[in-house]
């Protein structure tokens, strides 16, 4: 029986206490619980400043209190009665920034921090008029994941540590700010807004765009934000999105936020979309015109309850946002749109993983769910291991269970875990129980989350769509079929990117330029096709899609396309040096995350 207890109070201690190495922050000692933000936003000189003011626990009877940040400039520290606080920079640490150490005599629990944003606060982008669409306003926005929340605000930047927070934003009074709470839907005379979120949410979900933005109501609960030119193209885009939200609740439970609004950024977003609450931010490259590339908003706001409600301890952990965030997509698109649909999206998905784990190697600890990212940046996690080797995890676990069971244990996870942060361990130890896992099924599970590549046993999945794709395929390479006589009707995105990704790697340059010639793959104005057309193409040496890259690199900053297709180029003999050239223009445009990744490509 003692012996018991005491194991019991040992796990659960290890499991309160896992550590994040990837925040100075001690919460185990004192951790913020509320913060408000007094800040002004300056264009002209491309910063924000002001005060963030600080509610803290403390957990034990500490003197101090570690703070994140990273290039910001901390001009003072205060209590609330303005007295002056000691406090000091400690050391540069790689990829996390310098912990601010804060002396608390006996009875402060609250601190103000009078700070300012640098050149380098990665968080930020600033745009000139020039990067947006309507041409005549700057336009900033920030991006909180993994861990550059702590480069635009002094905070506990962590996973595992939640507060409430208020804001109050001051800006150019020809421009609207929006944040990832409750947002004003039109701009006032004064310049200034106030914001709450209410929530305990962690620090990496703290977002701010600012520009010229109008908004549109898509029902009750649902609306879009972005500029005015772009605004009608994103009503007609998102126009299901009250109804993925109705399909997402009648899945996993009430929808805990309130409001549900996306704002469509300028093109150099560096993501294709980020969960912000209340407020998903995303890129313009997925308007398509025709719907089809809308699983990115259901991705997205099923990340209000995977990831928002129930967030990741550690980004060691990230598998446990992504991978139900994957399968709740998923269920989303299903429902609304009919199980061949959702195929689709799995079998894509299915390809990505298999591509990844084969770049990776079968043996890497990066293709482990449970990720040991010590020493590293927390953004080397962003595979698709923890989206699609994660979403594979949760079908074995409904395959093994029953999809109704599974979807009952589902919604009693987000209810469990609400407004909590949960470790792999605290997960395994869940299920554990209320799914009442045989020894087989347990260690089943520990070998997905631990062991490198995939398990031997799994379902892979299939598409009966895509398999009129591959026979269409077959028909145009063997010479059966001209690209006129292919049978495309109705084909959406996904089938032509099937298509495309699959098409040999040896197509005569005949053959491609008269696919060309009939689907006019150079000039599509759908992102992810033109993407895979052009990584397709540019290899086998189709010259006529080279300067469709170039406008593409120089227009679009979203990651996921640009540093692929500068990879691509640059193993190309015939085009190395000038993506070097072009890189060094584009660059320009792109917001930190994309840049730094792209710099490791041509240093
Ligand atoms: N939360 C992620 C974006 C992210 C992850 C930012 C890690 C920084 C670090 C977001 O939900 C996401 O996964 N976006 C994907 C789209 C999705 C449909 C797979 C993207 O941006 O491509
Ligand atoms: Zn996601």
């Amino acid at each position: 029986m003692i012996r018991t207890i005491l194991i019991l109070l040992l796990i659960s201690s290890s499991l309160l206490m896992a550590h994040d190495y990837h925040s100075f922050a001690k919460p185990e000692d004192c951790a913020l619980t509320h913060a408000k933000f007094d800040l002004n936003i300056d264009f002209e000189n491309k910063v924000i400043s002001g005060i963030a003011y600080l509610s803290l626990k403390k957990v034990k009877n500490v003197k101090e209190v570690f703070i994140d940040t990273k290039d910001l400039d901390i001009i003072s520290v205060n209590d609330i009665s303005g007295k002056a606080l000691t406090f000091e920079l400690l050391e540069k640490v790689e990829f996390l920034g310098r912990a601010l150490r804060i002396e608390l005599p006996n009875d402060i629990s609250e601190i103000s921090i009078r700070y300012k944003t640098t050149t380098k606060s990665s968080a930020l982008q600033w745009l000139s008029p020039e990067q947006t669409k309507g041409k005549k306003y700057p336009f900033l926005f920030t991006q909180g994941q993994a861990i550059l929340s702590r480069t635009w605000i002094p905070v506990q930047d962590s996973p595992g540590i939640r507060f409430t927070w208020e804001a109050n934003i001051s800006c150019d009074k020809n421009l609207l700010p929006v944040m990832s709470g409750l947002n004003p839907q039109s701009k006032n005379a004064s310049g200034n807004y106030h914001f709450e979120m209410n929530k305990p949410v962690p620090a990496y979900l703290i977002a701010l765009a600012v520009g010229n933005l109008d908004f549109k109501s898509l029902g009750p609960k649902t609306g879009v934000y972005s500029e005015p030119e772009m605004l009608e193209m994103s009503a007609l885009e998102f126009s299901d999105l009250e109804a993925m939200l109705q399909a997402a609740e009648a899945l996993y439970g009430e929808y805990k936020w309130g409001r549900y609004d996306v704002i469509v950024l300028p093109p150099s977003f560096p993501f294709g979309g980020m969960e912000n609450p209340m407020l998903t931010f995303a890129t313009p490259t997925i308007l398509a015109g025709d719907k089809s590339l809308t699983s990115l908003i259901a991705h997205e706001l099923a990340h209000s309850w995977s990831g928002n409600l129930v967030t990741n301890q550690t980004w060691d952990d990230f598998w446990l946002n992504e991978g139900f965030t994957v399968y709740f997509e998923r269920r989303i698109m299903e429902s609304l749109y009919g199980k061949d649909y959702a195929d689709m999206l799995a079998v894509l998905g299915y390809q990505d993983l298999i591509e990844t784990i084969t770049d990776l190697g079968n043996e890497s600890d990066d293709t482990k769910l449970k990720l040991n990212l010590k020493g590293r940046d927390a953004d080397d996690g962003m595979t698709d291991i923890a989206y699609e080797k994660g979403c594979l995890l949760l079908l074995q676990l409904e395959k093994m269970k029953g999809r109704q069971a599974f979807d009952k244990f589902l919604n009693e996870y987000f209810n469990n875990f609400a407004f909590k942060s949960i470790s792999t361990e605290e997960f395994l130890e869940y299920i554990s129980e209320r799914l009442a896992l045989t020894a087989d099924e347990l260690s089943v599970m520990k070998t997905w989350i631990y062991q490198p590549g995939l398990p031997g046993e799994i379902a892979i999945p299939s598409s009966s769509l895509f398999e009129n794709v591959d026979a269409e395929i077959a028909a145009f390479v063997s010479g059966k079929k001209e690209p006129v006589q292919l049978e495309v009707k109705n084909w959406s995105s996904h089938e032509w990117l099937h298509f495309l990704r699959n098409l040999p790697g040896n197509l005569s340059l005949d053959k491609v330029e008269n696919l060309d010639d009939v689907f006019e793959f150079t000039a599509s104005g759908n992102s992810e096709i033109k993407f895979a057309w052009l990584m397709k193409v540019i290899p086998l040496g189709y010259k006529k899609a080279d300067k469709a890259a170039d406008e593409f690199l120089l227009s679009v900053g979203r990651r996921k396309f640009v540093l692929p297709m500068f990879k691509m180029l640059a193993a190309q003999p015939r085009l190395k040096e000038h993506a070097k050239e072009l890189y060094s223009n584009a660059r320009l445009g792109y917001h930190s995350v994309t840049a730094q990744s792209v710099d490791e490509v041509f240093n």
